[in-house]
């Protein structure tokens, strides 16, 4: 019976112990994503889809960045960041970013190239 009792005891505190080293690894779940990650560069990217168009593919003639060569867009936002290209409100928004978030985002909207447009009315995910 008190054998019983002790490895009830034991399982118990095993079962705390695997908790409590659990921890840490739980507060490991939501790593830092790196600037490869292209679940991050389109969450960065989705920020610009108001003003450029779902997933960049706003109209010809209204900046769509849907295949833009990423150097031609990372060139574009360094220009806005020190002003040496004229803007309206690209000036403060290039300014939010760091040169890899750019990066990323550049080459996110370039991957967009040859894909077709959404139909009309598609609901972005
Ligand atoms: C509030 C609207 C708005 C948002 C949001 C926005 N843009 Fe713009 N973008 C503009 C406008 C307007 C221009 C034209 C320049 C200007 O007046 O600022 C432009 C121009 C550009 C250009 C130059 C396009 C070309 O054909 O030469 C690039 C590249 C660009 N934006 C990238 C981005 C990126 C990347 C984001 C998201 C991080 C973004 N924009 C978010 C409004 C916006």
């Amino acid at each position: 019976m008190m054998l019983l009792f002790l490895k009830f005891l034991l399982s118990r505190l095993t079962l705390a112990g695997a908790l409590l080293t659990a921890q840490p690894a739980l507060a490991q779940r939501a790593p830092v994503p790196t600037p490869d990650d292209a679940a991050q560069a389109r969450n960065w990217a989705a920020a610009c889809f108001a003003c450029h168009g779902p997933d960049g593919r706003a109209a010809p003639g209204s900046l769509p960045l849907a295949g833009m060569p990423a150097s031609e867009l990372e060139q574009a936002m360094r220009h806005f960041r020190t002003g040496a290209r004229p803007a309206t409100v690209m000036h403060q928004i290039a300014k939010g970013y760091t040169g890899e978030q750019v990066a990323a985002i550049a080459r996110w909207f370039a991957a967009q190239h040859g894909q077709p447009a959404p139909a009309a009315g598609a609901a972005t995910p």
